[in-house]
């Protein structure tokens, strides 16, 4: 286990030997390596913490046995004291970082200003953008308390993670620019949000929520037309209420307000919706609930 102190020097001290190195003896030559799975020691019961934060992690979902494994033998072990700095806006940045214990504050400067955004818990990870997107980072994130976290180099992350979680964002963020509802949320959030999405394909004809069923899904639709259908009470008839399109949006009412389905949900033409859990819903869109409740 590292200090992340330590960690630093030793990082500074290898770049300043390497800028050397590649000066003299690479010049123009840029030959593209074959990747070297990094293996850095460690016990089964530390191997068995990473694996079950990996396998919790969204970020880590499309991962096979086999890279879930080249992840867990690179992972670096960090702990951090009170206050200290594990990232910095603007510092360029080669490791990803993933909750092990402890809090992370996270802040980003807003019209010149340092200014608190989110806080980072157990099981959540930062300090992916700097990797995915070859930029400088784009907040910082500092310890709360004593923290332990697991680093993740950026060539494993490049090789391992990178392909299926940047395919995954772009992909989703082309069906998210859609929806108007969202044209106000920070592009952050949105991209955290493709994360989490969900794809699913109906026929026409069926339902993909009943009125009075239990719900903790809100949906988006990336392909095709709906209809809500409702009854006022159970002996009247059922009503066709509402109709959606792509970009629209439905399932919310049951998780802002905590109560059954108010209506059914039915494909009206095959079509495509991506979906979150009430989790997600309430962590990425929970600061939207005045928008949603004035829209319902
Ligand atoms: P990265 O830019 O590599 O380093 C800082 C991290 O802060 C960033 O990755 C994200 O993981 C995280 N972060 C959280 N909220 C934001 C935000 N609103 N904008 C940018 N980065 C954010």
């Amino acid at each position: 286990m590292r200090r992340l102190e330590e960690r630093k020097k030793k990082k500074a001290d290898k770049k300043n030997s390497r800028q050397g190195i590649s000066a003299e003896v690479f010049g123009q030559f840029n030959v593209k390596v074959e990747f070297q799975p990094k293996v850095i020691p460690k016990d089964a019961e530390t191997k068995d913490s990473i694996k079950r934060l990996i396998e919790k992690s969204i970020l880590f979902s499309n991962l096979n046995r086999d890279d879930i494994n080249i992840v867990i033998d690179a992972m670096e072990e960090i702990v951090t004291t009170p206050g200290q700095d594990v990232i910095i806006e603007g510092e360029q940045g080669d490791t990803l970082f993933i909750i092990q214990e402890g809090e992370f504050d996270c802040y980003k400067v807003i019209n010149g200003t340092q200014t608190y955004l989110k806080t980072y818990k157990p099981g959540e990870f930062f300090g992916e953008l700097a990797l995915m997107y070859n930029a400088p980072r784009a907040a910082s994130i500092k310890s709360k308390g004593d923290g332990k976290v697991f680093g993740l180099d950026r060539t494993t992350f490049n090789n391992i993670v990178q392909e299926a979680a940047s395919k995954k964002r772009k992909y989703y963020s082309q069906i998210l620019s859609k929806v108007e509802i969202l044209a106000e949320v920070d592009p952050y959030e949105k991209e955290q949000l493709c994360d989490t999405l969900k794809e699913e394909e109906f026929t026409a004809g069926s339902y993909l929520v009943k009125q009075g069923d239990q719900g903790d899904r809100f949906y988006i639709i990336a392909e095709g037309k709906l209809i809500a259908e409702k009854k006022e009470n159970p002996s009247a008839p059922v009503k066709k209420v509402f109709e959606y399109k792509e970009g629209d949006y439905f399932g919310e009412i049951a998780l802002v307000k905590n109560t059954v389905r108010q209506a059914s949900i039915k494909a009206e033409t095959d079509c495509r919706v991506v979906s979150i859990d009430r989790d997600a819903f309430k962590r990425l869109l929970g600061p939207m609930e005045d928008i949603l409740s004035r829209n319902m």
